[in-house]
């Protein structure tokens, strides 16, 4: 992996981030009492805190600089993901039984190219990394194979970059990204490259929180994956790899167990091969 001297600068990643979700239509039917016993629980264990930690006047005002400065960096939907989403991704799937779920991220951009079900996902001539070869096939929880379902894929780079967020890195507008139609048992072989760890743009709010606390702003090498099938809930995941970086610590608290996977290498030397199903919960 490459030292990110390049980096893009947060204010560009963050900022694409917001622009896409600003496109996305976003309601909630939620009654005023809800809406009420929400905020008064937020705000109750905020007290908390501010009482556990006799939290002072310097500190508070540090926390509205901050806060601000989160919003001009344009950071909000990149935040929101590393730290919130993965309570909110576990509670609204655990009644499922099919495959397991992580965070979707900030990101996924829809409408990728579609790809047949043998494809290889766009990429430049000379794209760095380990060429891996993914098989699998898309199943419902009785078992039965889900012929035409849909595995959209967006991965980093090499470099640990993604397409479409790393303004002025040169990077093709569908790098890494496609919507895979599988055929009609639900199978799918999928060449790629191997991903690199992700790290939080260390020079915008959120990055610079994570360095005020000490934390690492890493995020292991990880897959994206949504799959969709007519009657089934869409099932929103990433995969990481067995023995990769930060895989115990990611920033996110994004893996599980499940999603984990042990790539071997390919019989012909061509790089590695992974086997991985998925099963789809009916609605
Ligand atoms: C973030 C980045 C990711 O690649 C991801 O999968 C989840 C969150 C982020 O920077 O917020
Ligand atoms: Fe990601």
């Amino acid at each position: 992996m490459n030292a990110r001297t390049d980096a893009p600068a947060a204010a560009e990643s963050g900022a694409k981030a917001t622009d896409k979700f600003l496109h996305k239509q976003v309601t909630a039917d939620s009654s005023p009492e809800r809406v009420s016993a929400i905020l008064e629980d937020t705000l109750a264990a905020l007290f908390e805190v501010i009482r556990k930690h006799q939290v002072t006047y310097a500190e508070y005002d540090l926390l509205k600089s901050w806060l601000i400065q989160v919003g001009e960096d344009g950071e909000w939907p990149l935040w929101l993901d590393v730290f919130v989403e993965h309570e909110i991704e576990d509670v609204n799937t655990a009644h499922r039984h099919g495959s397991k779920g992580s965070i979707e991220g900030p990101y996924y951009v829809p409408g990728a190219p579609e790809l047949p079900a043998e494809c290889t996902m766009p990429m430049r001539p000379d794209e760095k990394g380990t060429a891996l070869l993914w098989r699998g096939q898309v199943r419902s929880v009785n078992g039965s194979a889900l012929g035409g379902a849909v595995v959209e894929l967006w991965h980093a780079d090499d470099d640990g970059y993604y397409s479409q967020f790393a303004e002025g890195m040169g990077i093709p507008q569908w790098n890494l990204r496609g919507t895979i139609v599988t055929d009609e048992e639900g199978r799918f072989a999928i060449g790629t490259v191997q991903p690199s760890p992700y790290a939080i743009p260390t020079d915008g709010a959120t990055g610079q929180m994570c360095l005020a606390a000490g934390w690492s702003p890493f995020r292991p090498a990880h897959l994206h994956v949504k799959v969709h099938a007519p009657g089934h809930e869409e099932l929103t995941a990433q995969l990481y790899f067995q023995g990769g970086e930060h895989t115990e610590n990611d920033i996110a608290k994004a893996v599980k167990p499940e999603l984990i996977l042990s790539p071997t290498p390919r019989a012909d030397g061509q790089g590695k091969e992974i086997q991985y199903d998925f099963v789809l919960d009916p609605q």
